[in-house]
């Protein structure tokens, strides 16, 4: 049985409910955040704390728990989820805060409404051992979502049509593009490999800062990959020698193919191989307490 977190209390999923009046339901106005625990540990927390804080502070929503608080309620649901967990105990987080319920629906803040504040906690399957053998495929598509990306909003309906649209052309994944710029996936950031460099978008208010693409640019630098913050123009993406998405969930993809045509060598890269040894080295030490 899978537990929840819901406005205070632990209780069973089936049970959790909300009314239909929260503002979370009729107008999407709410942060969420996904965060991974290892062996029950949870993965980069102070940057997921932050993220949220920032989602939060972008909507203009007052933080309803402390950092502690947050802490001790996500703790309890892994520890609650625990026997669903497998052997290794590795478990996703989703939490929400939604603005609350209120009697009318206006779109203007209601007063004095408490949040809707919600987490579960779930098994992370196994990857997909295709996934390292031959990749997966992309397309591109035109980024037609609001330019307050960089907030973790719940109002998720662009990336939802874009989402399908690429799955609808046999691709895993639509690499977004704006102004000629390749800025993220619809759920995921972007890294290339070009000239011996590895390359990400720059942060902006286009695109969600990912703790994934943080942590990656933290390894590369620590051992020795050369790698950029940089511009990507959508027309430099089929020369580019590799191409990865990344994201909490789906940690560091290799795309293989994009637009139907073959990227590199069409297989996973020896770039793409050394980081997710390195992503797969630092799980470990999450799991024994050496990191987080
Ligand atoms: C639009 C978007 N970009 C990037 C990411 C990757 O972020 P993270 O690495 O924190 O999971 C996500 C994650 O869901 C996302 O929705």
């Amino acid at each position: 049985m899978a537990w929840v977190y819901l406005n205070g209390r632990i209780l069973p999923l089936e049970e959790a409910c909300v009314p239909v009046t929260d503002r979370g339901f009729l107008f999407g106005d709410g942060v969420y955040e996904v965060i991974p625990a290892y062996g029950g540990r949870l993965f980069r927390w102070p940057h997921h704390l932050q993220r949220l804080q920032n989602s939060l502070d972008g909507i203009r929503l007052a933080n309803p728990l402390s950092d502690a608080q947050w802490r001790d309620v996500l703790e309890e649901l892994l520890v609650r989820n625990r026997e669903e967990a497998g052997a290794d105990n590795d478990q996703a987080i989703y939490l929400q805060v939604t603005r609350g319920s209120a009697p009318k629906r206006d779109h203007c803040f209601p007063r004095e409404i408490r949040a809707t504040v919600y987490a579960l906690s779930q098994p992370i399957p196994p990857p997909d051992p295709a996934i390292a053998r031959d990749g997966v495929a992309a397309v591109t598509l035109a980024d037609n979502r609001w330019s307050r990306c960089d907030i973790k909003a719940v109002t998720l309906l662009p990336n939802v049509l874009l989402r399908q649209q690429a799955v609808d052309a046999g691709a895993a994944e639509a690499i977004l593009i704006r102004d000629g710029n390749a800025i993220e996936g619809t759920s995921s950031n972007l890294f290339v490999v070009r000239d011996n460099r590895l390359c990400t978008p720059p942060k902006s208010d286009y695109m969600l800062p990912g703790i994934t693409r943080d942590l990656v640019l933290e390894l590369a630098a620590d051992n020795g990959m050369a790698c950029d913050e940089t511009e990507i123009r959508a027309a430099s993406l089929p020369q580019a020698e590799e191409i990865w998405i990344t994201s909490s969930t789906r940690e560091i993809v290799p795309v293989t193919r994009l637009d139907g045509r073959t990227i590199g060598t069409g297989e996973p890269g020896p770039w793409w191989r050394k980081m997710s040894e390195l992503y797969r080295d630092y799980k470990t030490e999450v799991r024994a307490g050496r990191a987080h």
